[in-house]
């Protein structure tokens, strides 16, 4: 198959849904071979090449997964980290339960997969890791201190593994997006005060689409980002651009 990712093996967690399943969607046109991993759902991914029940916070499952992916496929090329939650709370009314699962799925998650991942590139002496952090892990926003701390952690997760594995030829990049139309932003949906005012703090004065995000993951992926590592692209409408005054 011809495209920019071209038999190439791509491994993303979180693809029965949103971004991840619009990112295993669009790899597949770019070429790759694509496995998805994700806590449930495997019917919903059945149309990939391979589909993994599996949660990203438990070490021995993600060990077994790329195992299996490397006896399957011999290689991994790309990891796409899709896979996450959004938990919400202040550090005085969050649930303790609820911290320690955002650090799990979120960031040890996150890292657990470009650990298993890791060795296999480093001895191909290539290879692409795209993780996805929010625009909440570059900002504050009230209420919400698990998902904002676990954001911030892929942020410098993300910096770490490029500095790491660099010069091994291994590229990681982050992308963070604004407010996304997916299953994770259903109480977004419908109009309400709420969305109004997040839409407006979006420059293009939209939300966006899985795809959006999906297609620059392609590019992170693909040898058109060669020379890009340790960065993180926002795909965010301008949210992180600059400070909407809301009247
Ligand atoms: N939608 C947005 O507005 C938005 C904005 C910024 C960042 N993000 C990030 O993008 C990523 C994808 O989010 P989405 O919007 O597609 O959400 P989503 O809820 O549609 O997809 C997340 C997927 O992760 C899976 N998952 C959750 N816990 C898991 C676990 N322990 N093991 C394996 N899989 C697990 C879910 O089952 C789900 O399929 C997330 O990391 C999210 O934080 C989303």
């Amino acid at each position: 198959m011809t495209g920019t990712l071209a038999d190439r093996v791509i491994f993303i967690t979180g693809a029965r849904s949103g971004i991840g399943r619009a990112t295993a969607d669009a790899a597949r046109r770019a070429g790759a071979h694509v496995v998805g991993a994700d806590i449930d759902g495997l019917e919903t991914m059945a149309d990939l090449d391979l589909a993994l029940a599996l949660d990203v916070s438990d070490p021995d499952a993600m060990t077994a997964a790329v195992e299996q992916i490397l006896k399957t496929f011999g290689r991994i090329d790309g990891l796409v980290t899709c896979a996450g939650l959004s938990l919400t709370g202040s550090a005085t009314d969050m649930a303790l339960d609820d911290w320690h699962k955002a650090l799990a799925v979120n960031l040890t998650g996150t890292m657990l997969a470009a650990r298993a991942v890791l060795p296999a590139m480093v001895a191909a002496g290539n290879g692409a890791i795209v993780t996805l952090a929010s625009i909440y892990g570059m900002t504050g926003s009230p209420g919400n201190t698990p998902y904002n701390v676990t954001k911030g952690g892929v942020l410098q997760l993300t910096r770490s593994l490029a500095a790491d594995y660099g010069a091994a030829g291994i590229r990681v990049n982050t992308i963070s997006p604004g407010f996304i139309e997916t299953p994770m932003t259903t109480m977004l949906q419908g109009e309400s005060p709420m969305r109004s005012a997040f839409i407006n703090m979006h420059l293009l004065k939209r939300a966006g689409r899985a795809e959006e995000v999906a297609k620059t993951a392609i590019f992170l992926l693909s040898d058109d980002a060669s020379f890009i590592t340790g960065a993180n692209i926002p795909v965010d409408g301008g949210f992180s651009a600059a400070q909407v005054i809301l009247v």
